[in-house]
C-alpha cells in the first residue's frame, strides 16, 4: 500500500477536519450507530418484522396512540401502518443518520425514489432548481420532464463553474441547488463549502447525492448542505442484493418527508431493510478496502502505455483533486479511464476482464465494469454522446473488495487484446 492511500485510509483520515470531535470511529458507527438496546427478544441483528400492518390492544390504546399522532409527537417504538413505518426500517435509519452526522434520516424503495419524493414533496408549483450537469441522469430527467410538466423549472449549469451557478439563482423562486459529487462517470467533486455558502446567502437550500461519496468518506451535512441522499443500492448496501434510497437532514425535514413517504408510497420493504443493516455493519470496511484498491487501481493505470487518461480524484492529474483534498477522507471505488483504441476495441478490452462483471451499478463487493457508450447512453448517436462528453473508449471501473494486486493482473491481462 502507497503511504499515500494507508494514510487516507488511517482512522485519523477518516474524520473530516470538521468533524466533531466525539464522533466514533467510522467502523464502530458502521456496526453500532443509531442502536437501540436492548433489541426485540435480545437479538443482535435487528429482526425483519414482516408485517403490513400494527395491531392495538383495544380501542382505548387505538385512541391513545391517535391522540399523539394528532400531537405530533407520536409514540416510540409503535407503529401503525406498514406504508408509515416500520422497526427494521426505523433501525437503518437510525444507523444512516449516525454515519451522516444527521438529526434523521429517512429511507426508501430506490435511490430514484428519494430523491424524487424529497422533490415532489418540497416543491410548489412555479419553484425554479439550479442542477449540476453531471448529475444522475434519472434525476435530470425527472427534473426536466416531470417537474416542468407541474410548472417547476430546472437551470442547468457546468459543474464547476460556480459563477454560473450562483447566477442561475432566480430570487425568490429557487429553492433547490441540486448536485452529486463525486458525480458519474468522470467523478467530478463540487466543493461543499462553497456551494454552501452560496446557498445560504441566496437563502437557497442544497441538495447532494452523494451515493459515490459515501459517509466514509465525506460528510456534507457538516459543511453546511442541508439534504444528502444516497442509492443506497450501491456502498450502502454494498452487495449488489437490494434497492434503497435515502435522505438525511435536520429533523424536522426528515419528519416533514416521512410524512410524504406514506402519502407518496416509497418506503422499502422490510426484507430490503434488514439486508441494508447487514451491510452497513461493514461499510467502513468495505469503503476503506475500495479507496485503497482503487487508489493503486488508478495509479497502475495512469503508468499504462495503452490507456490515454485516467480520472479519479485521488490523482493530482484530476481536476478536482484540490477539493477532493479538502472535504474527502478516502477518494472512493470508482476509477474511469479512456484507452487508446476505439469503440469496438474498448469493448474487446471489457470482454478480455476476468474478474468484475459487465453490469451497471456500483459500490458493491463485487467489481462492475461497464463502457458507458454501450450502457447508459446506448440510445445516443455518437456525435450526442459527444456533446455529454462519452466517447466510445471511455471505462468505468466500480472496484469491489477483491485484492488489489488480482484486479491490476486482471487489467494487465486484458489490456494485452489493445493493438
Ligand atoms: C448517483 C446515483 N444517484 C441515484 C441513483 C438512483 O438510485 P437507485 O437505482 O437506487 O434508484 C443512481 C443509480 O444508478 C446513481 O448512480
Amino acid at each position: 500500500m502507497s503511504a499515500q492511500t494507508s494514510d487516507a485510509n488511517s482512522a485519523a483520515a477518516l474524520m473530516p477536519s470538521k468533524a466533531a470531535p466525539n464522533r466514533p470511529g467510522i467502523n464502530t458507527l458502521s456496526v453500532h450507530g443509531g442502536d437501540d438496546r436492548p433489541r426485540a427478544h435480545q437479538a443482535i441483528p435487528m429482526p425483519i418484522i414482516q408485517t403490513a400492518t400494527y395491531a392495538f390492544a383495544d380501542t382505548a390504546d387505538l385512541i391513545n396512540f391517535m391522540q399523539h399522532k394528532s400531537w405530533g409527537d407520536g409514540i416510540v417504538g409503535r407503529e401503525e401502518y406498514g406504508r408509515y413505518g416500520n422497526p427494521t426500517v426505523r433501525a437503518v435509519e437510525s444507523k444512516v443518520a449516525a454515519l451522516e452526522g444527521a438529526e434523521d434520516a429517512v429511507l426508501f424503495s430506490s435511490g430514484m425514489a428519494a430523491i424524487t419524493s424529497l422533490l415532489l414533496a418540497s416543491l410548489p408549483t412555479g419553484a425554479h432548481i439550479v442542477m449540476t450537469s453531471d448529475c444522475y441522469r434519472r434525476t435530470r430527467q425527472f427534473c426536466l420532464t416531470f417537474l416542468k410538466r407541474l410548472g417547476i423549472e430546472t437551470t442547468i449549469v457546468p459543474t464547476g463553474d460556480y459563477e454560473a451557478l450562483e447566477a442561475a439563482i432566480q430570487p425568490k423562486r429557487t429553492r433547490f441547488i441540486i448536485f452529486e459529487s463525486p458525480s458519474n462517470p468522470y467523478l467530478r467533486c463540487v466543493d461543499l463549502e462553497r456551494v454552501a455558502e452560496i446557498a445560504k446567502r441566496h437563502r437557497v437550500q442544497t441538495i447532494i447525492d452523494s451515493t459515490f461519496g459515501t459517509p466514509v468518506n465525506q460528510l456534507p451535512l457538516q459543511y453546511g448542505i442541508d439534504y444528502v441522499t444516497h442509492s443506497a443500492t450501491k456502498y450502502l448496501g454494498g452487495h449488489h442484493d437490494l434497492l434503497a434510497g435515502v435522505v438525511a437532514a435536520r429533523k424536522d425535514r426528515i419528519a416533514a418527508l416521512r410524512d410524504a413517504r406514506g402519502v407518496l408510497g416509497g418506503i422499502v420493504d422490510p426484507q430490503s431493510a434488514y439486508l441494508l443493516e447487514r451491510g452497513l455493519k461493514t461499510l467502513g470496511l468495505r469503503v476503506a478496502q475500495q479507496n485503497a484498491t482503487a487508489m493503486r487501481v488508478a495509479q497502475f493505470l495512469e503508468a499504462h502505455p495503452k490507456i490515454e487518461r485516467v480520472w479519479y480524484p485521488g490523482l493530482p492529474s484530476h481536476p478536482d483533486h484540490e477539493i477532493a483534498k479538502k472535504q474527502m477522507s478516502g477518494f472512493g471505488g470508482v476509477v474511469s479511464f479512456t484507452v487508446r483504441g476505439t469503440l469496438e476495441q474498448t469493448s474487446q478490452f471489457i470482454d478480455a476482464m476476468q474478474i468484475p462483471y459487465i453490469a451497471p451499478s456500483l459500490g458493491g463487493v463485487d467489481s462492475l465494469i461497464e463502457q458507458p457508450a454501450l450502457m447508459s447512453y446506448f440510445d445516443k448517436t455518437p456525435e450526442e454522446r459527444l456533446e455529454v462528453g462519452i466517447t466510445g473508449n471511455l471505462v468505468r471501473f466500480a472496484i469491489g473488495v477483491e485484492d488489489a494486486e488480482d484486479l491490476i493482473a486482471d487489467l494487465e491481462q486484458a489490456l494485452r487484446v489493445l493493438p
